[in-house]
């Protein structure tokens, strides 16, 4: 099984914000931002949610705002970081304060397999103290966690289609807070919802 084949096909291009129906096995949310601030926004409404172990898989081409919702991730978890694209150190740890824990934000875009990528230390990021945000994960596909909550990007123009998809109960959970969350902002940038499977 190839990393593509772990992580389905990605979404067929399309007008409208999003399928109605979830694949089997996942539960998704789809959201279309059209500012980097919006990006961060939604970025920020999820940092708040994360807790140690939590694993954010963000999928995309170059330039999609991979980095720019971890920005925002990063702000709603509470860390003053400056967070900028780890592509040449590969990986950043975002210390917190005492009494908090950091995140890891891993870019893997420099990786070439799931061996060099354990290599780098993937394995000791996952099993921190603190959530893990990984751009580029398709490399490592065979050895990431089975349950991660997945954004795949879109570009279309200056704006972004979002599709946040849920792997696993945690996951699942996260996603259903996300929903809440987010509320009206929601409606705002364009999110659909999808029924459970
Ligand atoms: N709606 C939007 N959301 C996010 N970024 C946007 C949006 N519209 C335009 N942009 C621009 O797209 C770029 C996103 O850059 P970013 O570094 O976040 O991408 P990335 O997916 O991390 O790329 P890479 O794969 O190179 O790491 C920024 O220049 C940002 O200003
Ligand atoms: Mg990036």
């Amino acid at each position: 099984m190839g990393p593509d084949d772990r992580f389905g096909e990605p979404p067929a291009a399309r007008s409208e914000p999003g399928p109605a129906e979830s694949p089997p096995g996942q539960e998704c949310l789809w959201l279309t931002t059209t500012t980097p601030a919006q990006t961060q926004h939604v970025g920020a409404v999820l940092g708040r949610l994360l807790a140690p172990g939590d694993v954010i898989l963000l999928q995309g081409p170059l330039g999609a705002g991979k980095t720019c919702l971890t920005q925002g991730i990063v702000r709603g978890f509470g860390l003053p970081a400056r967070v900028t694209s780890p592509s040449f150190t590969l990986a950043n740890v975002y210390e917190a304060p005492p009494g908090r824990c950091p995140l890891y934000h891993l870019d893997l875009w420099r990786i070439k397999s799931a061996p060099e990528a354990l290599g780098i230390g993937l394995d000791e990021y996952l099993d921190g103290s603190g959530p893990c945000v990984i751009e580029w994960p398709e490399v490592a596909a065979d050895v990431l966690p089975r349950e991660y909550l997945r954004i795949r990007f879109e570009i279309v123009g200056e704006t972004r289609r979002l599709e946040i998809c849920a792997i696993g109960t945690r996951p699942r959970a996260l996603l259903e807070q996300f929903r809440t969350a987010l509320g009206e902002s929601a409606e705002m940038i364009g999110g659909s919802g999808a029924a459970r499977d």
